[in-house]
């Protein structure tokens, strides 16, 4: 019996063909699952990832909560067309302090995952305000009443607690000085050395995002469009190809 003849018979046997489906997909299922229980980490670690500051994550809860998702993917894939457009391609430490992740599945709108420093606060308070006054052919919708609801922040320990519980690592320090951190980065004229010592001198966006007095939804929503893609220095970056 040749080996096509041999596969014939176990073709026409529902039974045999059952079992040794049965075989193969778990030898399969075996090999791709059992590492992971011996992995400490599947997510490489990057240098310059921190968690998001407490302005950063309101500006991410009104994201999501817009719907932004919708119409904007936060993840380049790791192809040329990509690459070109968008910056280097996402890496999975990028988003491991993202609960839920953005990565998004409908692109209607460009990419968002390095947007922040590619324009400038005002050009996003234009363009939220007024997508078709900056791009006339868009179909974004206008969020301009961001601008006019006003946050204080004062609900931000529990929001910071609740990420620390799902594995965010927020310190002691971060969680205690959640509000006043909060409010200290949307106003240039405050003492936020503490909220730079705690989240990385490098990496904080200290502003008056939206340009109007007082903190509102617009400047939280700004200040995490600025810093995304921001954290990782690919000039320094190399793939762990050890892995
Ligand atoms: C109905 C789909 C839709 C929704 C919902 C939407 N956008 Fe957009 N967005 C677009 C389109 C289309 C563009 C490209 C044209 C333009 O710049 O307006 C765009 C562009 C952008 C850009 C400029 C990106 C670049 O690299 O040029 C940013 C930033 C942005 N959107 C942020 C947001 C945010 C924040 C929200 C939620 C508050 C949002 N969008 C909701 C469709 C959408």
């Amino acid at each position: 019996m040749g080996i096509l003849d041999k596969h014939a018979f176990l073709e026409r046997n529902a039974t045999l063909l059952l079992a040794c489906s049965f075989a193969v997909v778990t030898i399969g299922g075996i090999v791709e699952i059992a590492p992971l229980f011996y992995l400490e980490n599947t997510i490489e670690d990057v240098e310059g990832m921190r968690p998001y500051t407490p302005l950063e994550l309101a500006g991410r809860d009104i994201y999501v909560r817009e719907g932004c998702y919708v119409c904007h993917s936060q993840m380049i894939r790791p192809m040329r067309d990509e690459v070109e457009r968008y910056g280097h391609y996402s890496l999975a430490a990028e988003s491991k302090y993202d609960h839920p992740f953005q990565w998004g599945s409908k692109r209607t709108g460009p990419d968002l995952a390095r947007v922040g420093g590619r324009y400038s606060d005002e050009w996003h308070v234009d363009h939220l305000t007024n997508p078709q006054s900056v791009v006339p052919e868009s179909v974004m919708p206008k969020y301009g009443f961001l601008t006019h609801a006003m946050i204080e922040g004062e609900y931000m320990q529990d929001l910071m607690s609740t990420h620390a519980l799902v594995g965010v690592p927020y310190t002691e320090d971060q969680l205690e000085n959640a509000q006043s951190d909060f409010l200290a980065q949307a106003d240039p004229d405050s003492d936020y050395d503490g909220l730079l010592e705690r989240y990385g001198e490098e990496s904080v966006n200290v502003r008056n995002f939206d340009g109007e007095p007082g903190i509102s939804e617009m400047d939280a929503l700004i200040a995490y469009l600025q810093m995304l893609g921001t954290l990782v220095d690919f000039s320094t970056f190399y793939p762990d190809e050890s892995r």
